[in-house]
């Protein structure tokens, strides 16, 4: 039978069981009569321990060539494992010449230097850890929205909105050889989506709690570890809701429930993790796991950061938007527990937040959430749900037009609702210590680079 390396280290049948295995190898070690190779194929973290006869010509077997193995499992003498693989032919499928191989063996490669080859850092430990993570968050993810009754829907990707109104758009032009005399989108201007929020919004009025996962693209010109030109945002939007508070507890379950599954999930990837980028992130982690969020209010975080303005370069008043700097502040000043910001300035949120109707410092019902190590990792609020109400924000930044079909939602039906987005790789970040995004994401697209 043909098995994983995982399920291969997993067996019961430890008798003998005839099987073959395929991977690349990690390890080769000789000795007197016997000669050890570790195989993997990225099923898990541990290696195989491979056991061969030291008479095989084992000149092509080196560090990183790729070969399928036939053998007998066998209960292993050795504490380190319970199987080893007794070889009976060991193929060569394709060489690896190690020395000019990047990856070197038994080298702990620095994150920075693996980034120059996203085509070959999956095949580390570390890049393999981290990238089997997200798989399996990504897999949380879904089901906790499945398990609290959300139904998932693909939002386009190609769109003629800016949801968030920041004018970070990436434009579709018509390129290749079939030259198209349009110069967009078959003449319709079209853009790649910045927020699957409208869209949401769309299908809250059907279904009542929606969610999208998928690629989201922002055309900022910033090299910062928190940003990509191309991300993973996970979004959700619930009908019938008109508290800030319902909103906020939906997030701080998404988070923590998500991060149990992964922890559960792959114990030994985060492990991993934790040894070798993040030391002490376990405590960090479960510091935030077991405290209850914070909530403050955007003018409370204003009056805190004034008192400690000395420490930023951007100096703090009612009105700014909070700086990367004024975030980190934020966290510590909680004691490292993720806090919701809540209610910010009219004036510094899109046209789609709901009006809190306030004194002189005028203000919406925006919320974000902001975690130890990232800074902001969710942005969210409640819709202005109220024609009038939307109908003169639109107006005032002249998107009436454009926004007719938006207008419709509040005129068929309408119903207080809200939602929220996080930013996946943020959320990668966040639990594992990773002090860069660009490690995260298999291949990060950033400005003046998009290598493979
Ligand atoms: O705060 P943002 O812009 O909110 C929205 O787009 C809302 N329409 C979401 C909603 O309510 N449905 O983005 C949400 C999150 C941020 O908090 C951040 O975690 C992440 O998306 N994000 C980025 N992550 C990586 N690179 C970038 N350039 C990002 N921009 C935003
Ligand atoms: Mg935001």
């Amino acid at each position: 039978a043909k098995l994983s390396v995982r399920d291969a280290l997993g067996a019961q049948n430890t008798s003998g069981e005839r099987v073959k295995v395929q991977g690349w190898v990690r390890s080769v070690r000789s000795q007197k009569e016997v000669l050890f190779l570790h195989v993997n194929d990225g099923s898990s973290l541990e290696s195989l321990q491979v056991v061969a006869d030291s008479s095989l010509d084992s000149r092509e077997l080196t560090f990183g060539s790729s070969v399928e193995v036939q053998g007998q499992l066998v209960k292993s003498p050795s504490k380190r494992q319970n199987v080893e693989l007794k070889a009976e032919n060991i193929k060569v499928i394709g060489n690896c010449d190690a020395k000019t191989f990047p990856i070197r063996y038994k080298e702990r490669h620095p994150l920075e230097y693996l980034r120059q080859y996203p085509h070959l850092r999956c095949r580390t430990n570390i890049l393999g850890s981290i990238l089997r993570i997200r798989s399996e968050a990504t897999a949380a993810i879904h089901s906790f929205f499945k398990d609290n009754g959300f139904v998932h829907i693909h939002t386009p990707i190609i769109t003629s909105n800016d949801c968030e109104g920041a004018g970070e758009l990436f434009q579709l032009e018509a390129a290749g050889k079939i030259k198209i005399p349009e110069e967009n989108f078959f003449n319709v201007p079209a853009f790649l989506t910045v927020s699957g929020q409208l869209h949401l919004e769309v299908m809250s009025g059907a279904f009542t709690q929606v969610f999208t996962f998928g690629p989201t693209f922002r055309a900022e010109n910033s090299q910062s570890r928190r940003h990509l030109a191309e991300f993973y945002m996970i979004e959700a939007e619930i009908s019938f809701v008109d508290s800030l508070q319902d909103l906020m507890q939906v997030m701080e379950k998404l988070f923590k429930a998500t991060t149990m599954m992964v922890l559960s999930n792959c114990p030994e990837d985060v492990k991993l993790c934790y040894k070798f980028i993040a030391p002490g992130q376990k405590d960090r982690l479960e510091h935030m796991l077991k405290n209850d969020f914070l909530i403050i209010s955007y003018t409370e975080a204003v009056e805190i950061l004034k008192r400690a303005s000395q420490n930023f370069t951007f100096t703090p008043e009612w009105g700014i938007d909070l700086q990367t700097e004024h975030e980190k502040y934020l966290v510590k000043h909680c004691g490292s527990i993720p806090v919701f910001v809540i209610n910010y300035p009219l004036a510094l949120k899109p046209f789609y937040m709901r009006d809190n109707e306030d004194g002189p410092q005028h203000t919406v019902a925006a919320v974000d959430l902001l975690v130890p190590g990232v800074g902001e990792l969710f942005g969210g609020g409640l819709r202005e749900e109220r024609y009038h109400f939307l109908e003169e924000r639109l107006a005032r930044s002249r998107l009436t037009e454009v926004y007719q079909w938006y207008l419709d939602l509040r005129r068929f039906g309408s119903v207080p609702h809200g939602g929220f987005g996080m930013g996946f790789e943020r959320y990668l970040q966040c639990i594992l210590g990773v002090d860069n995004i660009k490690d995260v994401i298999p291949f990060p697209r950033f400005p003046h680079s998009c290598l493979l």
